[in-house]
């Protein structure tokens, strides 16, 4: 059909130059073959896109079986051991466990020792133990008068193995090493405390304890 530059109608100059007819063909001519580009064939039917499709359906099947296998690839491990021992907590006696630091002796220190702040730091005892004269048993045996008096030293008391095997008196040194790391002297203990680091610290608390007596024991020579 023949583009007549009309009197009544201003066409766009483009337009007017292009005069001479609609050409059919690919020059100018956009809707003609809309199947040249995407998924389907030259004739334009779905078979291509079939094809199209299953390869994406693939690819996901492939992304799968590689997670699957890279999670049979990687164990995750168990730890033997905690990573962060927890402060307080009972630690297993486990037959490789780490020499306990040596022990700094805690006779010289009782010299100076501060009996209050001993009763201070002695109430993270009590969650466990009761120290007074004919006090109950706790988690932990009654301490009144335990200080020089034999390991285990409560009839009433279901002690552990460890401790019942365990024999000697409770003299200074041992209770240092007992209050500094219950683990380290009586492996086996049932006694779940981390231990009191500081040398000075158990001073106070073996001065302080040494006084929940009938009779106090002694202090070291020298003292
Ligand atoms: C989490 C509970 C717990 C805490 C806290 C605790 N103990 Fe114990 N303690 C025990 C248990 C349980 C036993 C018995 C151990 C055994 O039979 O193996 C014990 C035993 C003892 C013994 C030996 C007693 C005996 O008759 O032979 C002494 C001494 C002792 N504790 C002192 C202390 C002191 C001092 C503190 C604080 C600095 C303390 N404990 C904190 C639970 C505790």
């Amino acid at each position: 059909m023949p583009i007549e530059p009309s009197k009544a109608f201003a066409f766009a100059s483009a337009l007017v130059i292009e005069a001479g007819g609609w050409a059919p063909g690919p020059g100018n001519c956009i809707y003609c073959r809309p199947y040249s580009a995407g998924p389907y064939a030259s004739d334009g039917s779905l078979m291509e896109s079939n094809k199209f499709y299953a390869a994406i359906l693939l690819a996901g099947v492939l992304a799968m079986i590689a997670i699957i296998a890279s999670g049979m690839l990687v164990h995750p491990e168990e730890l033997a051991k905690p990573a962060y021992p927890i402060e307080g907590a009972a630690t297993p006696a486990a037959g490789g466990e780490a020499k306990p630091a040596e022990i700094e002796p805690v006779a010289p220190l009782l010299a100076k020792a501060d009996v209050d702040h001993g009763a201070q730091l002695a109430r993270q005892c009590q969650a466990c133990h009761n120290f007074a004269k004919g006090g109950p048993n706790m988690v932990g045996p009654n301490l009144w008068g335990v200080v020089a008096g034999p390991h285990d030293h409560k009839t009433d008391y279901a002690y552990s193995d460890a401790m019942k095997a365990f024999k000697g008196v409770w003299d200074y040194e041992s209770l240092n090493k007992f209050i500094a790391h219950p683990q380290g002297l009586v492996p086996g203990t049932k006694m779940g405390f981390a231990g009191l680091k500081k040398p000075q610290d158990r001073a106070d608390v073996i001065a302080w304890l040494r006084q929940q007596s009938d009779n106090p024991p002694p202090l070291p020579a020298g003292n």
